[in-house]
């Protein structure tokens, strides 16, 4: 396997594996030393001490950023999972392959791939044609899981266009999609509930007009959710792990009715929560009343704040926390907040044009980092 290196040019794999941090620290003159070096090095200087003191510090910070997390037979190599992210560059084209690959090389505990339609699995996604995604995210030492995304033939956006029978047949195209992901070789399955998309939709009292058993009461807004994650729970079995996105306050509720749907969930089979506001909404971190449910937690909105991901972990307030501007930013943010190299880092600046990228059709990037790493 290629070997990996940070942006400076220096191959991860020279650098000891048993800590984080205190193998590289920063001199003055802005000089990197071996901590051999460090040793001999003069130290009459202040800034050296402090320095050394801030390293050996912040190793013991970043610990629970790369604790493994056992889930089901699987392990995730460290919390930092980057989110389902649409990129517009196809997940079984080459151009996208690289794309999670490059993604999953930096260091990332599990890649979750973007949002893809359930009508697209069986003729224009095979278990062939996405083994080749999943490979590559592996080889780079990423979990592989995908995220799910509701659509019918006739691209309902409402609730109360979908049929009895499109009801139905939703449930079953989860169900062949998540086949499909299985056999593929994937570790785990998100159906997408968030911002606003048609599960969320359901799941909200303002959005959801229907007069049926999908509608009114919070368990029939839940049922379509529920119907989804027990039809996928049995194909998952005791390896594969099943996610779900949630906004935890939407259009007509809150959190004490986004915890309800949330146990319920986890009680359908869901292994992990991924608490998701819409990027609309302050980006607050919501994750921290989920917690109090069994599974494990992903907090999600500027987690490349370092301080926020650490506090969120130390705190318990989640499991797992979600990083994606910033790795469309710097796929190496993982390792080079492992390996202290913080000052190598690529930040995002939250400016959203990658978002922009998104909605108008264009390959996403950084804006404010135009050599593509
Ligand atoms: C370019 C782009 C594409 C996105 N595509 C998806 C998607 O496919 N599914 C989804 O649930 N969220 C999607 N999101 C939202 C992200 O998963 C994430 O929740 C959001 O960017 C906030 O996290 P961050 O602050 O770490 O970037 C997308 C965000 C961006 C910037
Ligand atoms: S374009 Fe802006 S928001 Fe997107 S990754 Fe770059 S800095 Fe972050």
């Amino acid at each position: 396997m290629a070997s990996e290196r940070s942006s400076s040019g220096r191959p991860f794999e020279d650098m000891p594996d048993v800590c984080y941090t205190t193998f590289i620290v920063p001199m003055p003159g802005g000089h990197r030393k071996e901590r051999e070096d460090y040793w001999d090095a003069d130290f009459h200087s202040l800034r050296s001490m402090v320095t050394l003191f801030e390293v050996v510090t912040m190793s013991l910070d970043i610990a629970p950023l790369f604790e493994p997390l056992p889930i089901k037979h699987r392990l995730l190599r460290n919390r930092i999972v980057m989110p389902p992210m649409v990129v517009n560059r196809g997940v079984i084209t080459p151009e996208g392959i690289a794309w999670y690959e490059r993604r999953a090389r930096g260091g990332v505990g599990m890649v979750i791939v973007e949002a893809t339609r359930v009508t697209r699995f069986g003729r224009e996604l095979t278990v062939e044609n996405l083994r080749p995604l999943v490979v590559a995210i592996h080889e780079a030492g990423s979990l592989a899981a995908i995220q799910l995304f509701a659509a019918t033939p006739e691209g309902a956006r409402e609730p109360a266009e979908l049929s009895m029978r499109a009801i139905d047949d939703l449930v079953d195209a989860f169900r062949r999609a998540a086949e499909i992901c299985a056999e593929a070789g994937f570790d785990g399955i998100e159906p997408h509930g968030a911002h606003g998309y048609l599960l969320n939709r359901f799941f909200s009292p303002l959005q959801n007009q229907r007069t049926d058993e999908y509608g009114g009461s919070l368990e029939n807004r839940a049922r379509l959710a529920l119907r989804i994650v027990q039809a996928i729970n049995p194909i998952c079995g005791p390896d594969m792990f099943l996610l779900y996105r949630h906004t935890p306050v939407g259009q007509g509720y809150g959190l004490q009715d986004s915890i309800r749907l949330a146990a319920a969930l986890v009680n359908a089979g869901v292994d992990i929560l991924d608490i998701s506001p819409a990027s609309a909404v302050a980006p607050a971190d919501l994750a921290e009343p989920f917690t109090r449910l069994s599974v494990p937690v992903m907090a999600v909105n500027e987690m490349d704040r370092l301080d926020r991901a650490l506090e969120a972990l130390r705190e318990r307030r989640a499991n797992l926390i979600a990083v994606g501007r910033g790795l469309i930013a710097d796929p190496d943010w993982p390792l080079k907040v492992r390996y202290g190299r913080f000052e190598d880092i690529l930040p995002c600046v939250h400016c959203d044009d990658c978002h922009a990228d998104l909605r108008q059709g264009r390959l996403v990037r950084c804006s404010q980092w135009k050599e593509e790493p």
